[in-house]
């Protein structure tokens, strides 16, 4: 069956004081909401409707970024009747629905596909867990052979019902048509005026359907509600990236202190030293080596090579085979290639070096005039003396050299010395002939 989403995501989203939709702020690097569209996409979801508020735009745009439609809530009525608002959206969509909340980045694609698979034919099936503190959850009540009974929030339950620690995680899969025909008939005579998805079983109960309950471990059912959520998701977050990595053949001797990104790829064998970060958009190839306090975004290292300590790597930065890019180092939009070397206080915007050249400590590449960016090319076994300034747009040929010091402004050619530098000067006894004039005038006072 063809399988689609309703994802709920217009709630006013209050309690994290934010100008930024609750749904869009980032859990590793990516905001929640595209976790949530990750998962789905990964058990086969074709189809993904993004339930928004009526001023949510930036939501809506990043619903479209992501391939998924989106559709309007005009009044925050309730989780069923925010389900019902999809409806519009999936009219001619035959095949089986599943409703999730937008602001659950835990969830895996394993658990969306448990969902879809353990629906009975013809009724519905509930994901669930067991909480260690219950709160305000909706409370799940299952019959004697293990189905659902019913589900109560919180505010509306007994206190015997509030006892059980089954609480409802808020995903739920049923036949489209179905479903969107139970959405209709719900009300909102309820403690909280709301119309609620949470009623939608009892309606396909008093139609002889069926409703199966699957269980999720509580860490993946984590909804972000507030900055302590949001913070707590990421912790969970990172455990689960680094375990990976770990799983991967990747060396940390302090993971907890390495912070990783959605996407970030580390190879085997690849050796992350404490205190790195990892922005989205990084690949690090076999063997390779990140030194300590290195942050790393939009960047590939290849095998072999050694970035840090103290390094930075923005987006575009390619580091080749073998390469060594040392400390306080920031490399930008910049390829350089196999074993070429730049150690110390440097910074590389727009360049190609090219094999083996040797950047010396404290080159600059002079890369905007505040208008426009330009390219610096330095060629293979290059050496650039300390403390150059490439004036760019500049080409240094293969095999040339630098002097210490100079700004260069023009182009240098294959295997020559360029020196733009004031030639010193050396006048024979002048500092003594100084420091004694000094002395005398001080001894006269
Ligand atoms: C809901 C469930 C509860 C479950 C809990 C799990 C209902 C009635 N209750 O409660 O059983 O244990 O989630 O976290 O469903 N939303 C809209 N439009 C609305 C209202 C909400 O789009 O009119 C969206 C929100 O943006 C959010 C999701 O629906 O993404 C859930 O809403 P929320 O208010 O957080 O529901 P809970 O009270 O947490
Ligand atoms: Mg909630």
């Amino acid at each position: 069956m063809d399988k689609a989403a309703i994802i709920l995501a217009a709630g006013a989203g209050t309690r994290m004081k934010s100008a930024t939709p609750k749904v869009l702020h980032q859990v590793a690097g990516l905001p929640i909401l595209g976790h949530v569209i990750q998962g789905l996409r990964g058990a086969g979801v074709g189809h993904m409707v993004v339930v928004t508020a009526p001023d949510a735009e930036s939501v809506r745009a990043y619903a479209a970024s992501c391939g998924a439609m989106s559709v309007v809530q005009e009044k925050q009525l309730g989780t069923g009747h925010a389900a019902a608002a999809a409806g519009a959206a999936l009219k001619n969509f035959a095949g089986e629905v599943l409703v999730a909340y937008g602001d659950m980045p835990l969830l895996t694609g394993q658990a969306f596909e448990g969902a879809f698979s353990a629906r009975p034919k013809g009724g519905l099936a509930l994901v669930a867990f067991h909480a260690a503190d219950p709160g305000h959850y909706g409370r799940v009540l299952l019959e004697p052979d293990g189905m659902l009974d019913h589900i109560v929030e919180f505010k509306d339950a007994t206190s015997a019902e509030r006892k059980t620690d089954l609480c409802n995680a808020g995903l739920m899969v049923a036949e489209a048509e179905k479903f969107f025909a139970w959405a209709a008939k719900l009300d909102n005579s309820n403690a909280q005026g709301e119309y609620y998805l949470t009623d939608i079983p009892k309606l396909a109960k008093t139609d002889g359907a069926r409703c199966a309950v699957v269980l999720i471990k509580e860490s993946e059912a984590l909804g972000v509600n507030s900055r302590i959520e949001l913070a707590e998701a990421e912790r969970q977050m990172q455990a689960r990236l680094r375990d990976h990595a770990l799983r991967g053949g990747v060396t940390m001797t302090a993971p907890e202190t390495v912070f990783l990104s959605h996407d970030t790829r580390l190879d085997a064998d690849v050796e992350i030293e404490p205190f790195v970060v990892f922005g989205p958009g990084v690949h690090v190839k076999n063997g390779a080596r990140i030194r300590s306090h290195s942050h790393l975004e939009g960047a590939t290292v290849a095998a072999k090579a050694i970035v840090g300590p103290f390094a930075r790597l923005r987006p575009g930065a390619a580091i080749g085979e073998g390469a060594h890019i040392g400390n306080f180092v920031e490399v930008k939009n910049t390829t350089i290639e196999k074993g070429a070397k730049a150690n110390h206080l440097t910074y590389l915007g727009d360049a190609h070096v090219g094999e083996a050249a040797n950047i010396g400590a404290g080159t600059i590449t002079c890369n905007y005039d505040g208008f426009a960016k330009f390219r610096t090319e330095i060629g293979a076994g290059a050496f650039i003396g300390s403390d150059t300034a490439l004036v760019a747009p500049v080409k240094v040929g293969a095999g040339a050299i630098t002097g210490a010091g100079s700004v260069i402004t023009k182009d240098v050619g294959p295997d020559a010395l360029a020196v733009a530098r004031s030639t010193q000067v050396e006048k024979p006894g002048w500092a003594k002939r100084f420091r004694d004039l000094r002395r005398k005038k001080k001894d006269k006072n």
